[in-house]
């Protein structure tokens, strides 16, 4: 299994923090993806978009996946969801291996896909109805998630009559209506202005601690992976490849005052040099702009 690091030196500084990463890893492993590998047949020739990642995830860890743009981010949460099908290598879900969609597994992703013709309520009702429940259970469900992600008042409402966060809220309701095992998010705030994505993250760790979830997240946002996650999988791009798992050692429960604490900056400037290293000679060797669209400025810098 591929190694898990540290931020440097931090588990002589917080022994607690230390003894809460040693407890995790006793924890059962809910996922496990063995050697996964991903080569797409395009029209503009083979892409291999993943190679070789291997990570284990444990029982209601919160793992955020962060990397390049186009390293594979999506595509293996794709995979690990059963909507894209691999190459080579495994995933297993509780020790039962993965090949298609199941309610084991929930899925959130950056657009917004309610159903616009559905309320709120039918929208978390939705995979309620179709996995046999009873009308009148189906509803009682509903109601309950709903209430989780606060959303009671809107529960009549329509998808064009909520704002962008309170779309992802009724997806998050919707995803976990099904009881999976393990949620999903494929960047669902990158489209969210700054204050909304900040109460979203604060409102999705409330419902991680209320809900026996392992949530698996996406995003682009160092300051977002490092907020939320127990632990990150750093990817390389160009194939895909597994980097590091890095463990972050800021204590839970965690609040946005933390974004200033010395281990958070020093995890954020971790993450930060794996995915852009400094240039080993300095940068020196960067080409020049080919295009000027405007002469130098003193004035415009
Ligand atoms: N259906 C497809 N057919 C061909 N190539 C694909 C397909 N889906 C993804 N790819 C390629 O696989 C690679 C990984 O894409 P992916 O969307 O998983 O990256 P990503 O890390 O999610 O990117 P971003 O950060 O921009 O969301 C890219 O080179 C992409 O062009
Ligand atoms: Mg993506």
């Amino acid at each position: 299994m591929s190694p898990t690091t540290a931020i440097p030196s931090y588990r002589e500084q917080s022994p607690e923090v230390a003894a809460r990463f040693e407890r995790l890893r006793q924890r059962e492993v809910t996922l496990e993806v063995r050697r996964l590998g991903k080569v797409f047949d395009s029209s503009r020739g083979r892409v291999t978009a993943l190679e070789d990642v291997s990570f284990s995830v444990h029982h209601r860890e919160f793992t955020c996946v962060i990397g390049p743009s186009g390293c594979g981010k999506s595509t293996l949460v794709r995979i690990l969801a059963g909507l894209e099908t691999k190459t080579s290598g495994e995933v297993l879900v509780n020790g039962e291996s993965v090949s298609g969609p199941g309610p084991d597994r929930g899925m959130v992703f950056q657009g917004y896909t309610l159903f616009p013709w559905l309320s709120v309520k039918q929208n978390v009702m939705f995979g309620l109805r179709m996995s046999r429940h009873s009308e009148f259970a189906a509803e009682r469900e509903a109601r309950e998630w709903i209430a989780l992600v606060g959303l009671s008042k809107f529960e009549n409402a329509y998808p064009h009559q909520l704002s962008g966060g309170m779309k992802q809220r009724v997806a998050i309701a919707r995803a976990l209506a099904n009881q999976p095992r393990v949620l999903f998010m494929d960047e669902p705030f990158g489209a969210l202005d700054a204050q909304t994505r900040g109460q979203m993250q604060s409102y999705l760790l409330d419902i991680w601690k209320n809900v026996d979830i392992t949530i698996v997240f996406i995003t682009h946002d160092l300051d977002e992976a490092v907020f939320l996650s127990d632990r990150i999988l750093v990817l390389d791009a160009n194939p895909g490849r597994f980097r590091e798992m890095v463990e972050v050692p800021v204590p839970r429960p965690r609040s946005m005052e933390q974004m200033f604490d010395p281990t958070f900056l020093a995890a954020r400037k971790h993450i930060e040099s794996l995915i852009h290293p400094p240039a080993k000679d300095g940068g020196e060797s960067r080409e020049a702009p080919v295009m000027r669209l405007a002469k130098p400025d003193p004035d415009v810098v």
